[in-house]
């Protein structure tokens, strides 16, 4: 198998490091191995600890790797967090070609003048995302090549990062041994796996309810719009189970997993289950209705805190409905709890592949859709980076990208 032909993404999870290994074969997309590993390191979405996170991805890379008998030596990595931010920005250059046509050069420096932007010490670039093009002030334009015009503008969406949460997960991706393909936002990523054209178009919220954290992505206009990172997640259920059932944290999370129910009028009360308790051997019983009523009220909470922060983005009354996905949607009675708190249409938005239909597993699919749709057609990546002399000379590899070559795998992006 070429190894061309593998697109390897990158999940690191606060409760789970996920790699998923897709196959491109006629542009279709077969998911052929799945690892993942219990995430040591990471506290609501943001690496706390290198060491324990680099094993993390270790064993689920190996995990992968034994999966489907290959080696794994490049990934692309998603990247999530509060300290994502978005601004537009706009390029304006003369078509350089004697005839007028527009050519990929031509965007190359359209695409390098909506770079030039002011950005505080502290942060950097990480994808910059076409919105749209005008040739001689003619707008909507999604592929300008081949056209003929005087001036070429570029609408953008700069996506950045703070400069030491982007080295971070770099350095643990290179220590744990890997070579990194590209850093894909893990919203732009999902929402490409979630959600259709139109409900781009028309304003929807993707809201990525995962253990340690809740992002949220507002698309609008068929694009990204905002994004925002809340410190919340299924941890925090887990947490009231502990201390509703007084048990310990491991037991708490499987019974949450096992007779889990986000609506207490959903769940049944002969459904019974034992409970040590700690600091005594003494088993108690409870019912699911007892567990819900437990976990009810902080999936309410999660929901408000998901209007509220809409709110507060200024999208409430912009948007037309709300797609679920992460981990913590998986549980009964959370469709119908969301709809009622977010007074709202919602659905759930689950990947559509043998092995990962599972919500929790949005954000690595998205990242292999993402970069099968824009990156591999064209042979660039996006946010593909210089990698330190340093570390390729530890990976042994002789092929990465120089910085030059970053910035023109940059503006490749999404044409
Ligand atoms: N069937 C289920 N019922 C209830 N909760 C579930 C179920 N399956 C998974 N979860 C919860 O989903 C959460 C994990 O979701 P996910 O894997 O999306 O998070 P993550 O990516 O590791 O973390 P984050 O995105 O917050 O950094 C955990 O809190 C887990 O308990
Ligand atoms: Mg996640």
């Amino acid at each position: 198998m070429s190894s061309n032909d593998l697109i390897v993404s990158l999940d690191i999870g606060t409760s789970k490091i996920r790699v998923i290994i897709g196959e491109i074969s006629n542009g279709a997309i077969n998911i052929i191995g799945v690892g993942s590993s219990d995430s040591e390191g990471i506290r609501k979405g943001a690496i706390v600890d290198i060491d324990q996170t680099v094993q993390s991805i270790r064993n689920a890379v190996d995990h992968a790797e034994r999966m489907v008998g290959i080696t794994i030596d490049e990934v692309y990595v998603g990247i999530a967090g509060n300290h994502i931010a978005l601004q537009t920005n706009h390029g304006v250059v003369a078509v350089s070609n004697e005839d007028r046509e527009i050519g990929q050069e031509d965007i190359e420096r359209v695409m390098q003048a909506a770079r030039v932007v002011a950005l505080p010490p502290e942060r950097e670039i990480i994808n910059l995302v076409p919105k749209q093009f005008l040739v001689d002030g003619l707008g909507d334009i999604q592929d300008p090549r081949g056209m003929i015009g005087v001036r070429l503008e570029v609408e953008c969406t700069i996506i950045t990062g703070t400069k030491a949460a982007v080295h971070n997960l770099m350095r643990c991706v290179e220590k744990a041994g890997l070579r990194i393909s590209g850093i894909i936002l893990m919203s732009l990523a999902s929402g490409m796996m979630a959600l259709s054209k139109d409900e781009k178009i028309m304003g929807t919220v993707l809201a990525d309810i995962g253990a340690g954290a809740t992002t949220l992505a507002v698309f609008e206009g068929g694009s990204l719009a905002a994004v925002s990172t809340l410190p919340i997640g299924g941890d925090y259920v887990t947490s009231d189970i502990c201390y509703g059932l007084k048990t310990q944290t491991e037991h708490a999370e499987k019974i949450k997993l096992k007779f889990g129910c986000a609506r207490a009028m959903d769940a049944a009360e002969d459904v019974k289950f034992k409970v040590t308790r700690v600091g005594t051997n003494v088993e108690k019983e409870f019912s699911q209705a007892d567990l819900a009523n437990i976990i009810e009220p902080r999936m309410q909470e999660i929901f408000q805190m998901i209007r509220q922060e809409v709110k507060r983005l200024g999208y409430l009354d912009k948007i037309n409905g709300y797609v679920l996905t992460g981990g913590s949607v998986s549980m009964a009675g959370v469709l119908p709890l969301a709809q009622t708190e977010l007074e709202s249409s919602v659905r759930i938005a689950v990947p559509d592949y043998i092995g990962v239909r599972d919500p929790s597993f949005s954000s690595g699919v998205g990242m292999i859709q993402y970069v099968t749709k824009y990156l591999r057609n064209r042979g660039a990546a996006p946010g593909k980076r210089p990698v330190k002399a340093k570390t390729a000379a530890a990976s042994g590899s002789s092929s990465k990208p120089g910085l030059k070559e970053w910035f023109k795998n940059l503006f490749k992006e999404f044409i």
